[in-house]
């Protein structure tokens, strides 16, 4: 039987978190070497190109996360490993959907709406943000996307322009068994639902742009600073902030004789945390500075990675460029 096709992206727009981690990147690493899926992990440096306009910044945090993919143990010699911007396909993709994408129905996107209750102004690319990433899913036949909670609504959106794109050029409705005319397939989220959304050490969603990350490769002294800056909450046996981020480092079988016997004693807690979080990451950081030291590594795992996402894109887009009568 042929695999299934899972797809995934990063944006590489600062250090990776175990937010990023546990919502996702540990998702990718299991199911590749379950050996059911071709999996494609990709870089997403066109979307990050919103926030990041800098060349020496882009050309840092590329290398930065492609480093981060290896050290987690995604293997190009299972997965396809490839930079967005490698492959054409994806913008020029993109573009064919603008024409049947409507701007109030990307007017209901979640980070459009949270910018337009700040106030902030908003680039085209981030409007267009949901519209890109159906691109780097749907050109690749992809059956499931894992991802953490926040991209569930772009999922959606991928999902939606497909089916909008089967029906309008090959007369294909939602509940037609008519598969031989399709265009795209339509995805699955995949989100795993104690992971769907990791908390900072402030108890909100760990998010770079909250500040309130652990490193996914920090060292000694950022676990330290960080897990001792987790906002507790005093009156409460178990501090919620703690026993949260812990629970990804453990099961709750194994936390609950510790958790019993320091009620009230957060120090001790914060310190046992510490040890578990550096037991995890000490291993991995090494792994990275290993890799580090390749002064190859990075540029073959892209060129290699795009050659193959490349030969695979431009068939899906021929055959929507077919679709559409431009071919
Ligand atoms: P990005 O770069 O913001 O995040 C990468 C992945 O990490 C997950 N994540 C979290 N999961 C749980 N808890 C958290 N606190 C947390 N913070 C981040 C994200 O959900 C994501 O899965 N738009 C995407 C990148 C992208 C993409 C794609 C993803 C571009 N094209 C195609 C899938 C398929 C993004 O900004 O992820």
């Amino acid at each position: 039987m042929s695999k299934k096709i899972l797809l995934s992206g990063v944006k590489p727009t600062g250090q990776a978190h175990i937010g990023n981690y546990f919502g996702a990147m540990k998702q990718f690493l299991d199911l590749q070497n379950s050996g059911d899926y071709q999996c494609y992990f990709m870089i997403a440096d066109y979307h990050g190109l919103n926030l990041i306009q800098n060349a020496a910044d882009m050309k840092n945090l590329i290398n930065e996360l492609t480093l981060d993919f290896l050290a987690i143990g995604l293997d190009p010699k299972k997965s396809i490993i490839f930079k967005q911007s490698d492959v054409s396909a994806h913008t020029e993709l993109a573009w064919i959907f603008d024409t049947i994408v409507t701007m109030p129905y990307l007017m209901r996107a979640h980070a459009y709406k949270d910018a337009e209750a700040k106030n902030k102004e908003l680039n085209v690319g981030t409007f267009n943000y949901p519209v890109l990433m159906a691109a780097d899913i749907l050109l690749y036949s992809t059956d499931v996307v894992p991802v953490g909670a926040d991209q569930k609504q772009h999922v959606e959106y991928a999902r939606d322009i497909a089916e909008k794109f089967n029906f309008t050029f090959c007369g294909i409705t939602k509940d037609s068994s008519n598969t031989e005319k399709t265009t795209f397939k339509i995805p699955e989220p995949l989100i795993l639902n104690n992971v769907a959304t990791v908390p900072g050490i402030d108890g909100r969603k760990m998010s770079k742009s909250y500040n309130n990350t652990i490193p996914l490769f920090a060292t000694r002294e950022q676990i330290t600073k960080a897990v001792m800056s987790i906002v507790t909450d005093s009156g409460s046996d178990i501090p919620a902030n703690v026993y949260a981020i812990h629970k990804l480092f453990k099961t709750e079988a194994e936390l609950k004789p510790l958790y019993e016997a320091s009620k009230g004693k957060y120090k001790a807690l914060k310190d046992a945390l510490i040890e578990d979080i550096d037991a995890f990451i000490k291993p991995i950081r090494e792994r990275r500075e290993q890799l580090a030291k390749d002064s190859v590594i990075v540029a073959k795992t892209l060129s290699d990675g795009a050659k193959q996402a490349n030969k695979v894109a431009q068939v899906k887009l021929e055959q929507a460029k077919i679709a559409i009568g431009v071919n």
